[in-house]
């Protein structure tokens, strides 16, 4: 393959390096543009063709469906690792030893208070206000309370802020459900592993001990995994760009929070168990809605399917689907939403118009249903997400800023009005 892209513009030839990444990809570098051509640029809205970096975390064969995380597949990271084993993974490039896991969660567990003041900013949240809306502000206080993670500029001074985010994030998850249920907010147990402390917190009653449920613990550490890093998508590359202008780590978590939530990325695993919800209220009449979903005129759209990169089966989606017959089971839990979503799929598989347009299931098609069945409230899943997102985040915020990378500002086509005299109101 030439190592050279030409491009001909009015006669003239331009050439561009072609460069290729460790799994044969190949990209044109079009870093000399402009100044090659006189000003002349590209346009790709949602940069559905467009690389904003080169990246060494996470590596998606959409095609093939394969997910890799520093180069470990995800079916034996969901199978043989644990959480914080796949943070550090993502964040530092390599799997940790024993000792290295051990000092990582000592490091973690040394940051795990949180201002007791932040009680009075989530204090001031009416309980009907969305989890994802409060998680994010949350977030964005916590620069307010660790003044000096917000610069951070040495990779120590980094490492430092990432320990606190990764402590402190867990806690504010757990305030923000326990706020809408009404019960106290209190910290978590620093004796117990990072996922344990996690449901600790979050489920502990005030008036009874609080048994943990293996079952859980193993089923939260696999969707925290699989939901821990997917390139540059939409949350991620906000928490780059916003990272870009040297934000602090915190600030530009409570972007990706905000990003993440919109229903066509994070916030799709709630719309998806509202959906399933309607559907059974409609006696499982799933007919209708994959016919709203192939009606132009209609926005609905089947939630849960499809995806930018994925045009096989999403690698995720089919773990989680598993895993969700067994987590079931195994609470002794019946839920006839599962069944609705078995049958939604095998409709939309066998469907002309999802098959042609390579609409599989993805991550948040099957993850509610085990989310639900471990007690979490729906507005609360896109929440869950965004716990499992975090060490990508940093992740991706972590190489973004000790490449040097420079401030993300993209250009546009403009195709407004040219110049024209103002007119005094009188004449308008
Ligand atoms: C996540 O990017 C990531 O990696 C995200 C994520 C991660 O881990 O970070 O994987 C997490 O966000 C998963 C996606 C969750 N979102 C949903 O489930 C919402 C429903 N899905 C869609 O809105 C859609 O599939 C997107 C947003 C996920 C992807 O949209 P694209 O790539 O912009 O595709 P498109 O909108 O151009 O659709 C192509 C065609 C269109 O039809 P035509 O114009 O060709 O006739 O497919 C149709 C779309 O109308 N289509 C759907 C559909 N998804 C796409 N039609 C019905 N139902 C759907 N779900």
């Amino acid at each position: 393959m030439p190592n050279t892209a030409t491009l001909e513009i009015n006669g003239q030839k331009h050439e561009f390096p072609l460069v290729k990444g460790t799994e044969n990809e190949v990209a044109i570098d079009i870093k000399t543009l402009r100044a090659a051509t006189g000003g002349i640029t590209t346009i790709d809205p949602g940069y559905k063709n467009t690389g904003a970096c080169e990246s060494a975390i996470t590596f998606l064969d959409g095609e093939k469906g394969i997910l890799r995380y520093r180069g470990y597949a995800i079916e034996d990271l969901a199978q043989k690792a644990d959480f914080l084993e796949v943070a550090f993974l993502l964040i530092f490039g390599e799997l940790p030893n024993q000792e290295q896991l051990e000092e990582f969660h000592s490091d973690i567990k040394a940051q795990s208070l949180v201002d007791d003041d932040v009680r009075k900013i989530i204090d001031a949240f009416p309980k009907s206000a969305h989890p994802m809306g409060v998680l994010s502000s949350l977030t964005s206080a916590l620069t307010a309370f660790n003044p000096s993670s917000v610069n951070v500029n040495s990779e120590e001074d980094m490492y430092h802020a990432i320990v606190k985010i990764l402590a402190k994030f867990p806690v504010l998850v757990a305030w923000t459900l326990r706020k809408k249920q009404g019960l106290p907010l209190d910290y978590g147990d620093n004796s117990l592993g990072y996922v344990e402390n996690i449901l600790k917190m979050m489920f502990k009653k005030p008036n009874e001990e609080y048994v943990q449920s293996q079952v859980m613990v193993d089923a939260l550490d696999k969707l925290l995994i699989l939901h821990a890093d997917h390139e540059q998508n939409c949350s991620t590359s906000t928490v780059r760009i916003v990272g870009s202008s040297h934000a602090g780590l915190f600030a530009s978590i409570s972007a990706g929070i905000s990003a993440l939530w919109g229903p066509l990325h994070g916030g799709a695993n709630q719309a998806v168990l509202e959906m399933l919800e309607a559907i059974k209220e409609d006696g499982g009449d799933t007919k209708k809605y994959m016919a709203k979903a192939k009606d132009k005129e209609d926005p609905f759209r089947l939630m849960g399917f499809g995806h930018r990169v994925y045009k096989n089966l999403d690698p995720r989606a089919t773990i989680i689907k598993v895993s969700a017959d067994k987590v079931l089971n195994d609470l002794g839990v019946e839920d006839p939403i599962l069944e609705v979503a078995k049958g939604l799929e095998q409709e939309a598989l066998n469907d002309d118009y999802f098959v042609s347009r390579k609409l599989y299931p993805n991550v948040d098609f099957y993850s509610g249903i085990i989310y639900r069945a471990m007690d979490i409230p729906t507005d609360m899943f896109t929440v869950m997400f965004a716990l499992g997102r975090l060490p990508g985040w940093i992740a991706q915020w972590r190489e973004m800023r000790l490449n040097n990378e420079p401030i993300g500002r993209p250009r546009q086509l403009y195709i407004g009005e040219t110049h024209r005299e103002f007119k005094n109101i009188k004449k308008r």
